[in-house]
């Protein structure tokens, strides 16, 4: 095999490439099926209490999985585009956003509060489309 030695990516980068992809991932399950238990009517809040726990608890880890270095330059397959790292004041907000909009998501799982599910599942799902738009690139 050819060396790519030099143009590697380091195990810390590699390793947060990964978190964040298998993390995203797990989180748009679960946003999905949150959303079809909302369009059924009459959401089954056994089912979703667990999934808005952990699209809660994986927000508030999202922030460590975007390390300088681990955009494009970095070689890996990613769509983090490099906008990231050069406005990450608007970036760092929008995670911000993400983990406020996730916590009312859970809370309102938790009490059973469905109107609360709705409104907080809808300014959820406006916050990923606002960082998809502007920070992860097309595939
Ligand atoms: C602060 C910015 C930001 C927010 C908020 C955000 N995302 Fe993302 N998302 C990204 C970036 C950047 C990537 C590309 C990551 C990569 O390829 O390294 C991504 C990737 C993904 C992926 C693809 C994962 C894979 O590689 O298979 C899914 C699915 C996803 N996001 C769903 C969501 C959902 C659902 C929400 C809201 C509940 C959300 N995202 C909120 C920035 C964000």
């Amino acid at each position: 095999m050819a060396s790519y030695a030099a143009y590697a990516a380091s195990p810390a980068i590699t390793d947060a490439v990964k978190s964040r992809q298998g993390s995203y991932k797990e989180i748009g399950g679960a946003f999905k099926s949150i959303n079809d238990e909302i369009k059924s009517g009459a959401p089954d809040m056994n089912s979703v209490r667990p999934l808005a726990r952990d699209i809660a608890a994986r927000a508030a880890l999202m922030p460590k999985f975007f390390p300088k270095g681990s955009g494009p330059e970095s070689g890996l397959k990613t769509r983090a585009k490099s906008e990231i790292w050069k406005d990450n004041a608007t970036f760092v907000k929008l995670q911000g956003e993400m983990i406020t909009h996730a916590r009312a998501l859970n809370a309102a799982a938790t009490s059973g509060n469905a109107a609360g599910l709705s409104a907080a599942r809808t300014a959820l799902g406006n916050t990923c489309k606002s960082c998809h738009d502007r920070f992860r690139a097309e595939i």
